[in-house]
């Protein structure tokens, strides 16, 4: 294969990334923009912009069919787009074929080649890319000692397990010093321990090598674990982007807030605004208050949205110093070791979910059917408007 080296773009064999022209080194590796594709009138991708920061890793989180592995497809070329432009270093990459776009892939099935060695595999792109046999030989080993494997390199894929199998194609994508790196859920054929583990291998590897990389999960603490920024995916459209702590302490929208972290969601309405604050009437009756973030009028039908972890329980009668306060009954008390969640039934029928973490002087547990009394402050609430 003779490639012809074009202004940037394609990377001749075993030429580094450093020598891209300086021209190239934009503070955004890649843009999408207004993105969409369609299939027939369903809308798998419907105009997502975004950008990646040379160098970050953002993570995909979104629930199954959201869109995630297509907006990803689109950019490594393997799906045409309906409209919309994919731009790496400020180039429209829409018309430059997988091969030729420098974008590494990691799937969830193990893709490495049966009858071949971990160091035949490993090497692979750079033999497809003509690279002299002592560089290839020299570069399997740097990258087998990277993903921890330097002792594998004889052996077959079927001698390895899930994990190791994992870090291979891992090691494969990486080989080339792609300019970005797309993994499409590469964990989640793998137990919880084992996905643990490699996660933080991928976090050395990625502070390692500082290789921009987009990481496709349906799973929200594999999100908080590696991310830089997580863009959310929601039917087809991204519903918020931002670092782990700002999509959980501010989400947009209830989506996010449900998707990232465990909520509760309380119905009610306003009642009245003052000083920054809302009133809010829940269903049961009681009154609290909220952050006036949106403008909303009176008698707006609201969600009240707030972290299990923000609220306490205390007996009626004590009083707490939280401004936010609702009755109930315990229904549900699950005992975690460092923590216990209570679930509490309002008097309209809502679940509120409290969990409480035994610290050093928290021990007390809580009964079935207890009347109990759930507080929380205000300033950690959110309030989504609900169409009326
Ligand atoms: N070739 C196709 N024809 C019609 N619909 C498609 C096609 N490919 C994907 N879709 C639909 O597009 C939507 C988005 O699919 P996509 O694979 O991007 O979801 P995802 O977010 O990756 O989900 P998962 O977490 O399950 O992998 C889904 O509803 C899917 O059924
Ligand atoms: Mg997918």
């Amino acid at each position: 294969m003779n490639s012809s080296t074009g202004s940037g773009g394609t990377l001749d064999a075993g030429v580094p990334q450093g020598s891209q022209p300086a021209r190239s080194m934009a503070a955004n590796l890649l843009s999408i923009r207004n993105l969409s594709k369609h299939y027939g009138d369903f809308r798998a991708v419907d105009n997502v912009s975004l950008d990646v920061r040379r160098g970050e890793l953002m993570t995909f989180l979104g629930p199954s069919g959201s869109g995630k592995t297509t907006t990803l497809n689109m950019v490594a070329g393997f799906d045409t787009p309906t409209a919309g432009e994919i731009l790496i270093d400020n180039q429209d990459i829409s018309r430059v074929i997988p091969s030729r776009r420098n974008i590494g892939m990691v799937f969830q099935r193990y893709t490495l080649f049966p009858h071949m060695t971990v160091a035949e595999n490993v090497g692979f792109p750079l033999m497809v890319r003509r690279v002299a046999k002592p560089q290839i030989a020299e570069r399997v080993t740097r990258v087998l000692k990277l993903i921890r494997l330097e002792s594998f390199g004889d052996r077959r894929p079927s001698q390895l397990s899930g994990g190791q199998q994992q870090r291979v194609a891992l090691a494969r994508a990486l080989i080339y010093e792609p300019r970005l790196l797309l993994m499409d859920e590469p964990l989640g054929a793998l137990d919880k321990r084992l996905r643990e583990e490699i996660q933080l291998e991928i976090r050395r590897i990625h502070h390692q090598l500082d290789v921009t990389i987009i990481y496709v999960t349906h799973d929200q603490e594999e999100a908080l674990r590696l991310s830089d920024r997580i863009a959310v995916f929601d039917n087809g459209r991204i519903a918020q982007i931002g670092a782990a702590r700002e999509l959980y302490d501010q989400p947009a929208n209830a989506f996010v807030g449900a998707f990232l972290g465990n909520s509760n969601f309380l119905t009610g309405k306003i009642a009245t605004a003052n000083g920054g604050r809302y009133q809010v009437t829940l269903k049961d009756g009681s009154s609290i208050e909220a952050p006036a973030r949106l403008a909303l009028a009176p008698e707006q039908p609201v969600s009240v949205m707030f972290r299990p972890e923000k609220a306490i329980l205390q007996s009626v009668s004590e009083t707490s110093g939280f401004t936010n306060r609702v009755v109930g009954r315990i229904t549900e008390n699950v005992f975690l070791g460092d923590s216990a969640t209570y679930e509490v039934r309002t008097a309209s029928g809502e679940l509120v979910t409290v969990k409480q973490p035994f610290g050093p002087s928290e021990t007390k547990t809580r009964t079935m059917d207890e009347e109990i009394a759930v507080s929380w402050p205000h300033d950690c609430v959110h309030i989504f408007p609900i169409d009326r």
